[in-house]
């Protein structure tokens, strides 16, 4: 038998964002000012929105032994996890830039991919924002990301 997945996602044009999604990317922006890439000069920034209404930032942070270093995505989420360990994750937006400038959008890699599965599996599927400066790819249920991937219901 023959089984297929699907993964629906919409692309939004900057005018499109609510303000909520405006606000987010403003702040995952100014996050990725802070990254620290001495090694890779990609900047990253994410921007985790909380039940609470609190917005939690992060940006990759490098390191001399690159396996040490963490992405944006993580940075936010361990972040969020380890501050207000009770609150959900309702939403997360994901910006970058390369030496040239803002890239059209990034996807995060495998390893957050994983971390935002267990975000998801802690309290609730959320949306993902792949926000480039002209479109955004909108994920509405971060769990596509990760098509048979591993979570804690096989341990
Ligand atoms: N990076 C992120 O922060 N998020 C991603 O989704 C992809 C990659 C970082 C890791 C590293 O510091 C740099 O970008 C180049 O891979």
């Amino acid at each position: 038998m023959e089984q297929t997945f699907t993964i629906p996602y919409k692309t939004l044009l900057r005018s499109e964002l609510t303000p909520e999604d405006r606000r987010l990317e403003e702040l995952a922006v100014e996050a990725a000012q802070k990254a620290y890439a001495p090694y890779s000069h990609f900047h990253v920034g994410a921007a985790v929105l909380l039940a609470n209404g609190e917005i939690i930032t992060g940006s990759n942070q490098e390191n001399a032994a690159y396996p040490s270093g963490t992405c944006a995505e993580r940075t936010a989420l361990f972040w969020a996890g380890a501050q207000c360990p009770d609150v959900p994750v309702e939403k997360l937006l994901i910006v970058a830039f390369n030496a040239s400038g803002r890239v059209p959008f990034i996807s995060p890699c495998g390893g957050c991919r994983q971390v935002i599965m267990e975000a998801a599996t802690r309290f609730h599927p959320f949306p993902i924002l792949l926000a480039g400066d002209e479109k955004t790819v909108v994920l509405e249920d971060c769990r596509y990301l990760l098509p048979f991937g591993f979570d804690g219901s096989s341990l």
